[in-house]
C-alpha cells in the first residue's frame, strides 16, 4: 500500500492535483498496485481555514505518508501577510524543511511535438534534456533575517548559510544523477564574489576523484543565464545552491515551451515532496486554463522515485508524449492547428492513452 498526502494549496493548485489522481488512480489501476490518499490544508486555504498556512495535522498528515503531492500555494489575497503567515514562506518552506528533503530534481526535458512552442529556435531546443539539481533547505532562503529602523530609514539584513555537510550531501545527488545520465556535470556557483560558492566549489573538487567517469565543469551564475538560452542542450546535469536552482530552473522550464510542464521531486529526506515548479497562477485559477502536466509529471516522478515502480511511471510520461503528438494543447502551449483544450481534458486524454 502506497500512501500519499495529496495537498492541493492555493489558486490553480487544486484542479492541477486534481488530474494527477485521476492519472494516479488509473496508472494504479492499470499496473495493479495501491494507493491510500489523504488530502490537507496547506497555504492560503489552509491560513483562511485555521489561521496558520502549515497546520500540524498537515505535516502529520505528510510525515505519517510516504509521499507528498503538493499543488501550489500563494495569492494577491495573502501578499500582505508576515513572512512567517505567507502561503510560501510560512508553508511551503518549512514543510520542505520538515521533510528533509535537501535535493530537488528538476529535469527539463522538451517533447518533441512541443519544439514549437518554447520562445527559442527549434534548432536550439530540439532534443534538449537537461536536470537541475537544487539545494532546497538552506542558503539564503533559511538565513537568519532582520529588519530595523537605523536612522530614518529601514535597514535589512538577509544572511547565506551553508555548511559542508549541506553543501556535500546535494552535491554528490548531482554526481550520481550525471553518473546515471551523460557523465556531465556543471556546478553553478557565484565564487568570484561569495565565500560560501568558494566553499561549494571546493568541495565539488574534493568529491570529483570518487566519480572519475563525470565531467566537471564550473560556471558563474551569470554566464549559466546566457549558455542557457545561447545553447542549452550543452548541458546535462546542473547542480546549485537554493536561490539559483530558483532561478535557474524557471528559464530552463521555459526552454521546454512553458512552465506548465516542468515538474520537481524533492528527496533526501524519508518522505519525499512532489511538486510542479511553476506556482498558484492566481490569474487563471478556476477557469479550467491551467496546464496539468507539470503536475502529471510530478506524480510520474512519485512512482518512479518515492515508489521504484519504473513501468508506471514510464507509461504516464509516455501518454503525455502521446497526447501531445496527437495534437492536444492547453492555452498555454497552444499552437496554430492543434487542438485547444482544458485542464480535466488534459487529464481525461492521458489517462485515455494510458490505456492505449
Ligand atoms: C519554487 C517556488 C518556491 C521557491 C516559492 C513559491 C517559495 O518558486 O518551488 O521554485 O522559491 O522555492
Ligand atoms: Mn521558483
Amino acid at each position: 500500500m502506497h500512501k500519499i498526502a495529496v495537498l492541493p494549496g492555493d489558486g490553480v493548485g487544486p484542479e492541477i492535483t486534481r488530474e494527477a489522481v485521476k492519472v494516479l488512480k488509473a496508472a494504479a489501476e492499470k499496473f495493479d498496485f495501491e494507493i491510500e490518499i489523504s488530502e490537507a490544508l496547506v497555504g492560503g486555504a489552509a491560513y483562511d481555514q485555521t489561521g496558520n498556512p502549515l497546520p500540524k495535522e498537515t505535516v502529520d498528515c505528510c510525515l505519517n505518508s510516504d509521499v507528498v503531492l503538493f499543488g501550489a500555494v500563494g495569492g494577491p489575497k495573502w501578499d500582505d501577510l508576515p513572512l512567517y503567515l505567507r502561503p510560501e514562506a510560512g508553508a511551503l518552506l518549512p514543510l520542505r524543511k520538515k521533510l528533509g528533503v535537501y535535493a530537488n530534481l528538476r529535469p527539463a526535458k522538451i517533447f518533441s511535438p512541443l519544439a514549437g512552442a518554447s520562445s527559442l529556435k527549434d534548432e536550439i531546443v530540439n532534443g534538449l534534456d537537461l536536470m537541475v539539481v537544487r539545494e532546497l533547505t538552506g542558503g539564503v532562503y533559511f538565513g537568519q533575517k532582520t529588519r530595523e529602523n537605523v536612522k530614518d530609514e529601514q535597514k535589512v539584513i538577509e544572511t547565506l548559510e551553508y555548511s559542508t555537510s549541506e553543501i556535500e550531501r546535494v552535491v554528490r545527488v548531482g554526481f550520481d544523477m550525471a553518473v546515471k545520465r551523460n557523465k556531465k556535470l556543471t556546478s553553478v556557483d557565484k565564487a568570484n564574489v561569495l565565500e560560501s560558492s568558494r566553499l561549494w566549489r571546493e568541495i565539488v573538487n574534493s568529491l570529483a576523484p570518487e566519480y572519475p567517469q563525470v565531467e566537471i565543469q564550473h560556471m558563474l551564475v551569470d554566464n549559466c543565464a546566457m549558455q542557457l538560452v545561447r545553447d542549452p542542450r550543452q548541458f546535462d546535469v546542473i547542480v546549485t545552491e537554493n536561490m539559483f536552482g530558483d532561478i535557474l530552473s524557471d528559464q530552463s522550464a521555459q526552454l521546454t515551451g512553458s512552465i506548465g510542464m516542468l515538474p520537481s521531486a524533492s528527496i533526501g529526506g524519508s518522505t519525499g515532496l512532489y511538486e510542479p515548479i511553476h506556482g498558484s497562477a492566481p490569474d487563471i485559477a478556476g477557469k479550467g486554463k491551467a496546464n496539468p502536466i507539470a503536475a502529471v509529471l510530478s506524480a510520474a516522478m512519485m512512482l518512479r522515485h518515492g515508489f521504484g515502480l519504473d513501468k508506471a511511471a514510464q507509461a504516464v510520461d509516455d501518454a503525455v508524449y502521446s497526447v501531445l503528438e496527437a495534437g492536444y494543447r492547453t492555452a498555454d502551449i497552444m499552437e496554430k492547428d492543434k487542438q485547444e483544450v482544458n485542464t480535466s481534458q488534459m487529464g481525461d486524454l492521458v489517462i485515455k492513452y494510458l490505456d492505449a
